[in-house]
């Protein structure tokens, strides 16, 4: 059993502890407690074991059952899941995580890509096998690199033009935005293409971004250039049918019909509770089947990204990674089963 500690319990920490808890292989040894708050309850009420991050005056005052230090955690887990917001991952991997020289640790893609190895489950499993830091990367990375991966393998590719629609904050977060503006990413590119490079270093793409006052999902339009037939085309281009029948098998992601009424980011989160999805969350990335096409050597499609919990699945897998687990195809198989994620093919 793999001894899983949690430092962090927000949007993605929270997530990230309910599906170790699915897990056959891994012990939930515990999770931090920053603050007080409604999340921390909610733990305490689970009986989830909680450590105090810092001092535990204000937990134990609220009712808050304490096991003890973060230090004391750290000194009985083999791997740190570091879910804290952007920035603090590095100064607890310098503060903490260093001084225990057999803990593994996995990041967040609020953290720079130089933290540790970037690491999408579908894509690069291979490369993380045993490594002492591994960076899951963010949830736009990640939708792009699923999908980019997936086409690259059947028909390699050129170049990918891509813009992110992106959502403004998550649901619980009531003083965050815009509320009511569009505000374009200055940035050319946008970060996430570099950031999709460190998992796909082969695969030329270009990221364009804008924030949207919405708090559901995000929403990626792509345009993908592929390569010349014969050059390494295996022949032939394919159709639309012929890429929806691709990512009809691939791990993590969703064909949607509009036909059904998916017609866009809010039919899909009630899909997801319909589903009856932990949470109503929707991990496996969506992709239209009506608005893929081909137009000459352009495959033009859009997938909506549910930002909350895309990345769950692939922390699980970080794990067995890191922890030296070689099977990359069955780590899969096992985190999609616990998960309730879609059966391959
Ligand atoms: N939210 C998303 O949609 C999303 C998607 C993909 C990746 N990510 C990445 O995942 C990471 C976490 O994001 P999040 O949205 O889950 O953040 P979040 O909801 O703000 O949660 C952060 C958690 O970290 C705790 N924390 C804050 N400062 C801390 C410190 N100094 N030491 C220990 N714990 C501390 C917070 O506790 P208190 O509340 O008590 O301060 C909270 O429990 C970031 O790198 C982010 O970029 C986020």
């Amino acid at each position: 059993m793999y001894r899983v500690g949690i430092i962090g319990y927000g949007t993605v920490g929270k997530r990230v502890t309910d599906a170790v808890l699915r897990q056959p292989d891994m012990e939930l040894v515990g999770i931090s407690a920053h603050s007080y708050n409604y999340r921390i309850d909610v733990a305490n009420q689970k009986g989830i074991p909680i450590y105090a991050m810092n001092d535990i005056t204000e937990l134990s005052g609220n009712g808050i059952q304490v096991k003890g230090s973060i230090k004391n955690l750290l000194s009985n887990i083999d791997v740190v899941v570091d879910c804290t917001p952007k920035k603090i991952g590095k100064a607890n991997k310098e503060n903490y995580y260093v001084n225990y020289p057999n803990l593994k640790a996995i990041y967040q893609g609020g953290e720079k890509a130089e933290i540790g190895k970037s690491f999408v489950a579908q894509c690069n499993y291979n490369e993380s096998i045993g490594q002492k830091h591994v960076r899951v990367v963010s949830c736009n990375t990640t939708g792009l690199a699923r999908t980019l991966h997936t086409i690259d393998t059947h028909w390699p590719i050129q170049r990918v033009r891509a813009t992110l629609i992106r959502r403004g904050t998550d649901p619980a977060d009531s003083d965050r935005g815009p509320i009511n503006a569009i505000v374009p990413s200055l940035e050319l590119p946008s970060h996430h293409g570099p950031d999709v490079r460190t998992v796909l270093p082969n695969i030329e793409v270009f990221t364009t971004a804008v924030v949207v006052p919405t708090t559901l999902m995000h929403m990626h339009n792509l345009s993908v250039d592929l390569k010349e037939v014969g050059e390494d085309t295996k022949g032939k281009m394919p159709t639309a049918d012929d890429v929806i029948e691709v990512f009809k098998k691939a791990p993590r992601i969703r064909v949607v019909k509009s036909s059904s009424g998916i017609i866009s980011t809010a039919e899909i989160m009630e899909y997801a509770k319909d589903l009856g999805n932990h949470r109503g969350d929707m991990m496996d990335i969506c992709v239209w089947e009506k608005g893929l096409g081909i137009h000459g050597k352009e495959l033009f499609y859009a997938q909506a990204v549910h930002q909350e919990s895309n990345i769950v699945p692939e922390n699980i897998d970080a794990i067995r990674a890191a922890m030296g687990f070689e099977d990359g195809e069955e780590s899969i198989r096992i985190t999609n089963r616990t998960l309730g994620l879609k059966e391959r093919g």
